[in-house]
C-alpha cells in the first residue's frame, strides 16, 4: 500500500491504495473461482412421474449434483466473487458466515480454493453430516444455542479477527446475477426448451435467505414469462406471515426443523413483492413428501425439497381439478444422506411428535386419483 500526499497551495492530494501483491492475489482468487464454474456441468432437470392423461409435467431441478451437494454452491460462488470484487475478502483474513449449514459447506469449499480461513457460525442442532463436510473442506464450526444469535455472533467474530462477515441473508439477492449469466432460472428455462410445456405454469421454491426465490421471480418478470412463482414456507418461520400481512418486522421465537429454510425474521434477501403466492407447509407434510420422492424417483433429498414438493403436488392437484395442462418445476435442494438421522429416521419423527401418515395418504391419493383429499 503506498500513500503519496502533497499539500500546500495548488497541491494535489493523491492517495493510492493499490498494492501489487494484493492485486496479483485477487486476480488469482477470481480466476480460481471462475475456473471452478468452468469445470462444472449444469444440474439436471428430473421428471417426477405423473399419469400421462393428466397432461401435466412435474420437474425437479436437481441442485444436489453441484460439487458441494446443494443449491448453495451457486450462492457461495456468487458471494465469493462479490466479496472479492468489492475488496472485502483479503488474503489470510478469515471469511465468517452465519448459516444453517448448506451455505457453510459450499463457502468452506470456496475458502479453501482461494486459501483463506473459514468459520461457520451455526445452530447447535445442525446435522452432524453438514458439520463433517464443513470440517472436511477445512472450515471451523462455531455453534450458537439460539439460532437468532447467529448474525451478531458472526459480526462479532469478524470484528475481533479482522475477517469478513459474508452475510448471505443480506447479500444473497444482490450478489446473484438475476438477469441471466446461467443463474438457476435461466438454466431451468433452457432445459425446458424441448419439453411439451416449455414455459412452466408454476415454479415452486423455498426460502432460507430468500435469494433463490428472488432470482427465479425477477428472471421470470424480466423475461416477460407468464410463469408464476410460489414460495413454500415450513413451520416456525415468519416469511409466510410477513408476506401475507406486509409487516417486515414479524418474528417467531422457535428455530425451523427443516434445515436450510424457514427463518425467525424476514430476511433482507427475501423480496416479497416479486413472489406471486405463498403456502404454509406443516413439517410432517415436508417429510412425507420427501419420502414420497424416494418412492417415485428413487432419490433421497433434504427436508426443504419435501416442503417444495408438497406445494408443487398441491398445485398439480389444482391444475387437474381445473382441467389445466402445463408444467410445474420445483427444486431438489440437497441430498438426503445429510439427514438420515432426521427426516429418514422414525425415531426422530417420534421424538419431534410428527405424524406423517395423513400427509403420506394425501400424496398417495393424489397420485392414484388426481384429487387432493380435503
Ligand atoms: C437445503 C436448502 N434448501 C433451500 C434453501 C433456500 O435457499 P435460499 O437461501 O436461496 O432462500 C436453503 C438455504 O439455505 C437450503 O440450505
Amino acid at each position: 500500500m503506498s500513500t503519496d500526499r502533497q499539500t500546500g497551495t495548488g497541491a494535489t492530494l493523491d492517495v493510492d491504495h493499490s498494492d501489487a501483491a494484493y492485486r496479483t492475489w485477487l486476480k488469482e482468487a477470481v480466476r480460481k473461482v471462475q475456473a471452478d464454474a468452468n469445470r462444472s456441468a449444469d444440474t439436471h432437470l428430473l421428471l417426477f412421474p405423473l399419469p400421462e392423461d393428466w397432461g401435466i409435467d412435474l420437474y425437479l431441478k436437481d441442485e444436489s449434483t453441484h460439487p458441494t451437494g446443494s443449491l448453495k454452491h451457486r450462492l457461495a460462488r456468487s458471494l465469493f466473487l462479490y466479496g472479492l470484487c468489492n475488496g472485502w475478502i483479503r488474503p489470510d483474513r478469515p471469511v465468517i458466515e452465519a448459516s444453517s449449514g448448506s451455505t457453510a459447506v459450499s463457502e468452506a469449499y470456496f475458502a479453501k480454493l482461494i486459501g483463506v480461513p473459514f468459520v461457520a457460525v451455526m445452530p447447535r442442532t445442525t446435522s452432524t453430516e453438514k458439520i463433517r463436510l464443513i470440517e472436511f473442506h477445512g472450515g471451523r464450526c462455531h455453534f450458537v444455542d439460539d439460532s437468532r444469535r447467529m448474525y451478531e455472533e458472526s459480526a462479532r467474530l469478524a470484528a475481533r479477527t479482522g475477517g469478513h462477515y459474508m452475510d448471505q441473508f443480506t447479500y444473497a439477492e444482490r450478489a446473484t446475477d438475476w438477469r441471466g449469466n446461467n443463474n438457476i432460472a435461466e438454466s431451468i428455462f433452457r432445459q425446458l426448451r424441448l419439453e411439451r410445456y416449455p414455459e412452466p405454469s408454476w415454479i415452486v421454491a423455498t426460502a432460507g435467505t430468500g435469494g433463490t426465490s428472488a432470482t427465479l421471480a425477477r428472471y421470470v418478470h424480466y423475461m416477460q414469462y407468464d410463469t408464476r412463482v410460489c414460495v413454500a414456507d415450513p413451520d416456525n418461520s415468519c416469511f409466510f406471515e410477513g408476506w401475507t400481512t406486509g409487516d417486515p418486522d414479524v418474528s417467531c421465537d422457535r428455530g425451523s426443523r427443516i434445515e436450510g429454510i424457514g427463518r425467525p425474521r424476514m430476511e433482507p434477501s427475501f423480496v416479497p413483492g416479486a413472489i406471486d403466492r405463498m403456502m404454509k407447509v406443516p413439517d410432517a407434510a415436508s417429510v412425507a413428501a420427501v419420502r414420497a420422492l424416494e418412492r417415485a424417483v428413487g432419490r433421497k433429498a433434504g427436508g426443504s425439497t419435501g416442503t417444495g414438493l408438497w406445494s408443487a403436488l398441491k398445485i398439480v392437484a389444482e391444475m387437474v381439478a381445473a382441467g389445466e395442462r402445463g408444467s410445474v418445476v420445483t427444486l431438489l435442494c440437497d441430498p438426503g444422506d445429510r439427514y438420515l438421522d432426521k427426516y429418514y429416521s422414525d425415531a426422530w419423527l417420534a421424538e419431534q411428535g410428527l405424524d406423517i401418515e395423513p400427509y403420506t395418504a394425501a400424496i398417495e391419493s393424489l397420485l392414484r386419483t388426481g384429487t387432493w383429499p380435503h
